[in-house]
């Protein structure tokens, strides 16, 4: 299909539904016959042991697998270190000149750092941490914008033994806050700031309010963004200068030999209760699952492309496919730190005609901004460097999935469309791009090795095309160990509702021909801009606020962001529910949680629907604030108090 400007995204996707993967394509894949599913079927084991072969071990592992469930040990009694991996091996190899990364500032800035650059820096880094006493199995939280230095501190802890924990820059201090207490951080890496819009954000600011009370942290490492950043930065009794501590160390740190099964990093994300599950992963199966799927997936290759993953490192997407498994394979990489619409909607599209960027990774959000924002901005460059396309998140609508097939790939692109977790730390159900025919909408099947299944309400299969839970039934590599200091959360979360099986919380179907459909979360978890937000988490920050006697929380179809949060509160009485307490409101809960959060709608209600027991009736606040027909109300205690927060809902719609 070529790009026919005449031709709309709604015709396009009535003429073709299914995108067999271009011959050109196939030819030179990394994965090209549809044998190698087959093939880790037989033993799956042997699959991963046969990518785990490819990376260096300082030690071999003695097992491949023990799976005592809900607990899996992958690769037992192997050592190796993550940094080598990324970095030390290819530098051997004499592939040091390679670029690791172009970093591109929002300001316009650039620095281009190759392999070597990268290894020098992050030895300087774990000198500096090993100088302030961090060492193995010491936390480290880092909370530092998008720049090469935050790359560099987190393969610095992986190479000294430290655990890391990114918290994303846009987490309020209180969120901070409870993740450094939560895993009992030694150290804070930070910047004095970064930008974002053509704004300065205070990143330091927002450490030292989280600090207070924070009495595990010893010292605040600050990294200065310079480029008119010019915000009071260090100057508190346990702040040291990145400039006087890391520049002056020696380039070189002998990596510290890593069990297979020792903590890489920490990293939350939010669950079904108000407090954000410490996920963590371990060095040798993280690295395996993010290596294999980085180079079958995104097809890498090294010599010629150069791969831009959108996402920040703060997420688990950019743990996974910025520093682990792109640098585990060794390829070129953009990093920008600011927003796609600055200064103008074609950013993006100006840094992918500059690098020539070949593979492209973004999110649905993005996509809908993009086409939202117009195809002009696209138009004006020269794409012809993408090959590859591919989506994370939340579940593409079809449309979008067309728009950025024609409009970004040209019409020759593929796409995957990679449906996976900050559990899973690899992908999980995805096309690999030079063997399977894509669907718009559909994440289509399984890695290899991977298997998934659906389940109905009583935990028994769903054979053939139907609906239901999406589970995983057996191990892989990259799989959460747990969650941090909660090992019995861990099971309860994930492995209770089915018997021996994992489930990440999403409702998905499959079609007649294998596809899974990905419908998206079935607890009380809301997906915004394909970020995970917990309805208790944001619930919990509305009653904070000093006016609210009780609040819920749902998630509403929202044309950009996919999900957007909306609050049913009741105000104390005293309260007058006026404009500027409702704006109050909001922005208290983006204090609490971080600007991600901030509802994007509070309604004032004098009462919330409840069930007789005083449940609250969650689906039909969604019923009302999507303005569909009301389910179900016959178990209502009051019918009435519906018809109320409709009125109610429809006047503040205008
Ligand atoms: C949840 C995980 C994995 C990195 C980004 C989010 C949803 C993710 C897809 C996709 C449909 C998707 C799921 C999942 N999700 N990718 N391709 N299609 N839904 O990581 O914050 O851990 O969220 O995102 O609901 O459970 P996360």
């Amino acid at each position: 299909m070529s790009q026919d400007p005449a031709k709309t995204i709604h015709t396009l996707l009535e003429e073709k539904r299914s995108f067999p993967p271009p011959p050109e394509f196939t030819a030179q894949a990394n994965a090209s016959d549809p044998g190698i599913y087959d093939l880790a079927e037989r033993d799956f084991e042997a699959w991963w042991a046969g990518w785990a072969e490819k990376l260096d071990w300082d030690r071999k592992w003695d097992r491949v697998l023990e799976w005592d469930p809900p607990r899996a040990k992958w690769f037992l009694g192997g050592r190796l270190n993550a940094s080598v991996q990324c970095l030390d091996r290819h530098v051997a190899a004499g592939r040091g000149d390679r670029v690791a990364f172009h970093f591109e500032g929002e300001p316009g800035d650039t620095r281009t750092l190759t392999y070597a650059d990268m290894l020098a820096g992050v030895c300087r880094v774990a000198n500096g941490l090993k100088a302030l006493g961090i060492g193995k199995g010491d936390r480290v939280t880092l909370y530092m914008p998008m720049v090469p230095e935050l790359a560099m501190t987190v393969l610095a802890c992986a190479r000294i033994g430290a655990i890391f924990s990114v918290v994303f820059a846009g987490f309020s201090a209180v969120s901070l806050r409870d993740r450094i207490q939560d895993q009992g951080a030694r150290l804070v890496v930070t910047a004095d700031g970064c930008w974002r819009r053509g704004k300065v954000l205070d990143l330091k600011a927002v450490v030292d309010e989280a600090l207070r009370g924070c009495d595990t942290v010893e010292k605040v490492l600050v990294w200065r963004r310079g480029e008119g950043v010019t915000t009071a930065g260090p100057g508190g009794p346990k702040d040291v200068e990145w400039s006087e501590l890391v520049d002056p160390q020696p380039a070189e740190c002998p990596p510290e030999s890593m069990d297979a099964e020792d903590v890489l990093f920490i990293l939350y994300t939010s669950g079904t209760t108000g407090k954000p599950k410490g996920i963590y992963h371990t060095h040798g199966g993280y690295l395996t699952g993010t290596y294999a799927t980085s180079n079958l997936v995104f097809d890498l290759k090294p010599d010629r492309d150069v791969f831009w993953c959108t996402a920040d490192i703060g997420w688990i997407t950019g743990h996974s496919y910025i520093v682990f498994g792109p640098m585990a394979n060794g390829v070129t990489q953009v990093m920008y730190e600011g927003a796609p619409n600055h200064p103008a909607p074609d950013r993006f599209w100006e840094l992918v005609e500059k690098y020539r960027v070949s593979v492209f990774y973004t999110a649905p959000t993005a996509i809908r901004a993009f086409m939202k924002w117009g195809d002009e901005h696209p138009a004006r460059h020269d794409l012809s460097s993408l090959r590859l396309l591919g989506t994370v998140g939340e579940p593409i609508n079809p449309e979008a999935w067309v728009w950025y097939h024609e409009r970004i790939g040209g019409g020759r692109c593929p796409i995957v469309d990679t449906w996976w977790q900050t559990e899973t730390g690899m992908i999980m159900i995805t096309p690999l791009p030079g063997i399977t025919a894509t669907v718009p909408g559909s994440a289509t099947r399984p890695f290899p090795g991977v298997q998934a299944r659906l389940f109905d309400d009583r935990g028994r299969e769903v054979e053939g095309a139907g609906g239901g839970y999406l589970v995983l039934t057996r191990p892989w590599p990259a799989m959460l160990r747990g969650i941090w200091g909660d090992e019995a959360r861990y099971e309860a979360t994930y492995w209770s509702r089915f018997d021996g099986a994992y489930f990440p919380g999403d409702g998905a179907k499959r079609d007649a021909e294998g596809n899974y459909w990905i419908l998206g979360r079935v607890d009380d978890v809301m997906n915004v801009s394909g970020h995970r937000l917990s309805t208790m988490e944001i619930e919990s920050a509305l009653v904070d606020h000093h006016a609210v006697a009780e609040a819920a929380v749902i998630g509403v179809h929202h044309e950009l962001k996919g999900q957007a949060p909306v609050g049913f509160v009741i105000l104390r009485s005293g309260f007058e529910p006026t404009p500027e307490l409702n704006e109050e409101i909001r922005n208290h809960v983006a204090e609490l949680i971080g600007g991600l959060a901030r509802p994007e709608k509070v309604i004032f209600t004098p009462e919330l629907p409840k069930t007789r027991s005083g449940k609250i009736m969650r689906r039909l606040l969604r019923d009302v604030a999507e303005g569909k027909a009301l389910g179900d109300t016959t178990t209502l205690a009051d019918p009435g108090v519906l018809a109320g927060l409709k009125a109610e809902y429809e006047t503040k719609e205008g």
